[in-house]
């Protein structure tokens, strides 16, 4: 390739160093694809003769059914998925192959193979997010009614939905979706053209091979074209969004499985025993996923690193790229897919979560919420009285709802029997109303909106 100007091939140490083919074989698809591109523009504009063009075109195709077929053959002298699809391409069609490489470098090459590999992984993880929303919807409205504790500090706070609860998970992963969307409108042009840094003396067609391969436009400046990594680093930044909300639910769902909690029971299909204690159902898949996100973590952290001190344009560092990439795919592809199934086969356990909802006086405010409300107590001594009302709850060992209204009225005279129509963890979460609260028909309401946005009759 360069061997011209070196009189001794690379060392061997170079050589291992230096060769990419190990991981880029993962872009032959995209290589072929943008090669198909650009050689046929070449020959529109009348920079290849015609018939060459046409027997790299031929040759491209039975490399790409070679590559289907056998896999992609790995030589470290032949560095890069670039190279080894150019020489393979020699031996098939002779000489004729060198001219696929006019007006072109292995700089706008990569950048574009590139983000079309980067476009792909986009759409495999926009259709994951759906199936994973669906399920959460799905769960979200059978349990719309559900009643368990909502908690802050990890303490039981209020008395929420199960559905309410799911459907927060839901927006989080609405949003990462559209982060993914960002990302992809925002890679949408393509650096083919750019040649190695400066742009070419040849008469290009760059809005035609941005067309062919389904890109908006081409990118606007030669430079940029061939140095920035954006486009996957912005897909790696909403991949970590999405492993953090993932890693959030799977810390939930084992909690929820340990035996103190019992809220749920997870599928069999993700769940696994223990080697040594027969009793053992161990929350196996929600772990991985919650550890996969710190690897994902780990590998935008690289990326960023590895892109933060270089000179533009392109320098060989940027060759480390694609390793983060791919390891996120395939983290965080396994990590939705699992949760979708956990999300799909768990059990909740309606009587362990109730009870627990009703544990740790978990209406208190809203018998301070009826005091101002009702009887018209400043909230600030609303919530002195209703202190003193848990105090006596604890006092006699029972429930806050469960003190009769005359042990309430000792507390305070002007408490009155409505009070139990919010005192019990049903009543307490049919009446937070406010929009987006967790009552059941607001629950309803947002799954409606849900279903609707996802295209999901009602
Ligand atoms: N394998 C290289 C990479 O992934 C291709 C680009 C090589 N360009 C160069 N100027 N050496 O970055």
């Amino acid at each position: 390739m360069w061997g011209g100007r070196f009189a001794e091939g690379p060392s061997a140490l170079m050589r291992e160093i230096n060769a990419s083919i190990a991981f880029d074989k993962r872009m032959w698809r995209q290589d072929i694809e943008a090669s198909k591109a650009h050689v046929a523009m070449l020959g529109a504009q009348g920079i290849v003769p015609a018939e060459d063009a046409a027997a790299i075109a031929q040759g491209l195709d039975t490399i790409a059914g070679e590559y289907e077929a056998e896999g992609v053959p790995e030589d470290k002298a032949l560095e890069d998925i670039h190279m080894h699809v150019e020489h393979r391409l020699t031996q098939l069609i002779g000489p004729a192959a060198g001219r696929l490489h006019t007006a072109r470098s292995r700089n706008d090459q990569v950048a574009t193979d590139f983000r079309l590999w980067v476009r792909r992984a986009n759409d495999k993880i926009d259709v994951g997010l759906e199936f994973l929303l669906k399920a959460l919807v799905a769960r979200a409205e059978e349990h719309a009614e559900t009643i368990m504790p909502g908690f802050t500090h990890l303490q039981v706070a209020q008395p929420v939905t199960l559905g309410h609860h799911l459907m927060a998970y839901y927006e989080m992963f609405r949003r990462d979706r559209s982060r993914f969307a960002d990302a992809r409108a925002r890679a949408d042009e393509c650096p083919l053209g750019a040649a190695a840094l400066a742009g070419t003396s040849y008469p290009l067609d760059r809005e035609a091979t941005a067309r062919a391969l389904g890109f908006a436009r081409p990118t606007a400046n030669s430079l940029d074209s061939v140095s920035d990594r954006d486009f996957a680093l912005d897909h790696l930044m909403a991949a970590a969004q999405c492993a953090l909300h993932l890693s959030r639910l799977a810390e939930e769902l084992i909690i929820w499985a340990s035996q103190p909690f019992g809220f749920v029971r997870l599928g069999d299909d993700f769940s696994t025993g223990s080697s040594i204690m027969p009793q053992k159902r161990n929350p196996d898949a929600a772990e991985l996923v919650r550890g996969h996100s710190g690897r994902i973590l780990g590998e935008l952290v690289a990326l960023c690193t590895t892109m933060k001190g270089l000179p533009l344009a392109y320098s060989k560092d940027m060759q480390d790229d694609k390793e983060p990439v791919f390891a996120v795919q395939d983290l965080i592809e396994i990590s939705i897919a699992a949760m979708t199934g956990m999300v799909r086969t768990v059990t909740f356990d309606r009587d362990r979560m109730r009870a627990a909802a009703a544990s740790g006086h978990s209406t208190a405010t809203d018998l301070a919420d009826w005091l101002v409300r009702v009887a018209g107590v400043p909230f600030r001594e609303a919530h002195h009285i209703t202190g003193r009302a848990v105090k006596l709850a604890d006092d006699r060992g029972t429930a806050l709802w469960e003190l009769s209204v005359e042990d309430l009225r000792t507390v305070d005279a002007r408490i009155d029997a409505s009070v139990y129509d919010v005192l019990s963890p049903e009543a307490s979460a049919r009446s937070r109303t406010s929009y987006g609260g967790t009552a059941p028909d607001q629950v309803r309401a947002q799954v409606a909106a849900a279903k609707a946005a996802l295209g999901i009759k009602a």
